[in-house]
Formats: structure tokens, C-alpha cells, sequence
């Protein structure tokens, strides 16, 4: 924890009074601002650039009494932050009458979530003597990549006025977002899985003994599971193993500049830059954010990402691989390769 207790004391009062704070979490930053605070929630979207209608999480300290922000907690749920909470899963259930309608982009539901990471819990605890909620999307401008780094908020607000504090943590471990499971249509649809997360479907079925099923077209909206999201401004390929050398050739014969994210362990000598990732998801997922970060920044023409395996554990990687591709595999990428 980097963060001093003077200035998570600091941070409170700025929230207290209507503020916006930059907070560490272990699975990305948050932009953070009174959950109970209409105004302020405001601020958030205004800051983000983000739809009113995009609902944020609200960030509990460990010990809160979730009957106060939920107005049904189903077993499954009591389970399921017993077996997980302080973690990476954000819960989204019935909305208490209380909380704003603006938190939750005027939906009848609430995510909740308490965060594992030691600056987020001690920001948590002081800010309404712990009884408050922290309302928190991810400290990025919307549809952009998630920061992982004090200096990643920095990177995307600039010096922005309205942003009172950036706490500093550390990297966040996880480095990608929480799981989200709804349960708020528990009773006639079952458990719903809005998010893939470091917590994955197997580890809620072990808990609940049921398996959640994938959205279907009237669960809540979530603005992490758009299509194209998670996006650094070069565009991006994915592509497989066989064919990421093939197309590097191609690229620089045309006098195109890649930026590489590599799996295989070899260098590729034709690439502009590249970053060679783990082979474990964990400590993929750790560094993914980062790495795209750092591949963006040298402005190459395309960033070719060498695609994960299709197999267990990779889940949400490669769900967050195909948003950050999106409109590149569907549009741009298309056009430059089959001009190759
Ligand atoms: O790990 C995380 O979840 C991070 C850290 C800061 O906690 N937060 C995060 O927030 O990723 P954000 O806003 O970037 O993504 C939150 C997701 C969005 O897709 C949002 O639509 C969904 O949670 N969400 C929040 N409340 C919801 C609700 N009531 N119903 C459905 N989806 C909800
Ligand atoms: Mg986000």
C-alpha cells in the first residue's frame, strides 16, 4: 500500500463533499465520487464522457450491511460474497430504494462490490465511517482501455480539475475487471453471467452449484460487455500463431509499421515493437492492459496480437481481446489486409 494514511483521510473529505477521486482497486483503478450523491455520480459521466444510461458499480467496505444498498438478497448471493468477498465480483441485484437511480443508469438494480486492494478497503472504511458507497466505473475515458497504474489515470485525465485526488496503489494484481454475475433475475432466469472476470463461471458453480448462463437478450445492460470496448487508438488484429509471421512480412513490405503482443517465445524481427506475455492467464491478464498501453503509445500502424488459446482460464482475456479488436477484425483490419 503506497498510498498515505493522510492522504486516504484527504480523500474521504473530498468525497464526502461531492468530489471525484481516482482510487486503486485490484482489478483496475476506479474514478470514484458518494454513491448517495446524484451530483456527484453526475460528475462521474461528465468526466468519462460516458452514456447517463451505462449504470456504475458501487464499492462497499468489508464490513457493510448489504441490505442497505439491495432490497433482495437471494442464499446464492450471501455464498457467493462469503466465499469471494473482499474479491474481483461485482454482484448486480435488486436496487435498495435509497441509492440514486443515476448510479444505476435508471435501472431497478444495483452492482456491488468490495474490493480486496488495501488503499480501496482503508478509503472505504474512512469515508462515511464505512457506511458510505463508493460509485466507481473504471478511471478511463469510455470505450478506452482500463488503467492499471496511477499514471495510466494520469495518462487519460490529464490535469482534469474536476478529478480532486489520484491515490496511488500500485499496479492492481488482477489487471482486468471484476467478474459480473446478475442475480437479480435470479428467481426466473437463474444466475447470469454479464462479465467474464479472474473469477470464472466454474468457480460460481462450485459456490452455488448451478452454472451461469450467458446474457440473453433482456439482461442488464452492461457497458464492459459492448462490443467494441477496452480499445487502444491504434487499431488491433488478432491473429493466430501460424499466420502472425506471415503477415508481419507482408506489413513491412508494404511499409507498414506493427506493433506485436506475442505469446510464442521467439522474437519476430519485423515488428516495431513488441512485448512478449506470459503463458499463464493470470499473469497475462496482469500485464494486458499495460502492455496495450505501451504498444499504442509507439503510434505503429496496427498492433497484430498473436490470439490466446481457446481453453480454460483464458475466458476473459480473450473476451477483452475481441472487444479491444472489434472494430479493427470487423472494419479497418479487413480493408489492410486484404490489401496486403
Ligand atoms: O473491476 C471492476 O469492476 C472495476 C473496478 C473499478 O471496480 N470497475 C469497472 O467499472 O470495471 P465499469 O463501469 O468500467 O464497468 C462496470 C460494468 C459496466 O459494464 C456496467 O454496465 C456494469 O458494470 N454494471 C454496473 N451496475 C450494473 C447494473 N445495475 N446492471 C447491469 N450492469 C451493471
Ligand atoms: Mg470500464
Amino acid at each position: 500500500m503506497t498510498a498515505a494514511p493522510i492522504d486516504i483521510q484527504h480523500a474521504a473529505r473530498l468525497l464526502e463533499g461531492g468530489g471525484l477521486v481516482a482510487l486503486p482497486t485490484e482489478t483496475v483503478y476506479g474514478l470514484g465520487a458518494d454513491a448517495e450523491n446524484p451530483d456527484a455520480v453526475a460528475q462521474i459521466f461528465a468526466v468519462k464522457e460516458r452514456p447517463t444510461n451505462h449504470p456504475l458499480i458501487v464499492h462497499l467496505a468489508p464490513e457493510a450491511d448489504l441490505s442497505q444498498w439491495a432490497s433482495e438478497i437471494p442464499d446464492e448471493a450471501k455464498k457467493l460474497v462469503a466465499a469471494f468477498w473482499p474479491g474481483p465480483l461485482t454482484l448486480i441485484l435488486k436496487r435498495a430504494p435509497h441509492v440514486p437511480a443515476a448510479v444505476a443508469g435508471g435501472q431497478g438494480t444495483v452492482g456491488l462490490r468490495c474490493p480486496l486492494h488495501p488503499v480501496a478497503q482503508a478509503l472505504l472504511r474512512e469515508f462515511k465511517n464505512g457506511k458510505g458507497g463508493i460509485a466507481a466505473p473504471s478511471a478511463n475515458r469510455f470505450g478506452h482501455v482500463s488503467p492499471t497504474t496511477a499514471q495510466h489515470v494520469r495518462d487519460e485525465f490529464g490535469n482534469d480539475a474536476r478529478i480532486g485526488a489520484i491515490l496511488d496503489g500500485g499496479q492492481s494484481e488482477v489487471g482486468i475487471e471484476s467478474t459480473i454475475l446478475d442475480l437479480s433475475r435470479i428467481a426466473t432466469h437463474g444466475p447470469v453471467l454479464l462479465r467474464p472476470g479472474r473469477i470464472g463461471a466454474d468457480d460460481i458453480e462450485r459456490v452455488i452449484g448451478a452454472k451461469p448462463a450467458a446474457p440473453d437478450a433482456a439482461a442488464p445492460r452492461a457497458s464492459g460487455t459492448l462490443e467494441s470496448h477496452y480499445a487502444p487508438t491504434t487499431p488491433v488484429l488478432l491473429v493466430l500463431t501460424a499466420e502472425i509471421r506471415p503477415i508481419l512480412r507482408k506489413l513491412v513490405r508494404g511499409r507498414r509499421l506493427a506493433a506485436v503482443m506475442r505469446l510464442s517465445p521467439l522474437p519476430m524481427p519485423d515488428a516495431l515493437m513488441q512485448i512478449a506475455m506470459p503463458g499463464n492467464p493470470e499473469s497475462y491478464a496482469h500485464e494486458l492492459y499495460a502492455s496495450l498501453r505501451a504498444l499504442d503509445e509507439v503510434r505503429a500502424d496496427i498492433i497484430l496480437i498473436e490470439e490466446p488459446p481457446a481453453a480454460p482460464g483464458w475466458e476473459a482475456i480473450n473476451d477483452r481481446l475481441r472487444r479491444a479488436a472489434h472494430d479493427t477484425q470487423s472494419g479497418m483490419g479487413k480493408y489492410l489486409l486484404s490489401r496486403l
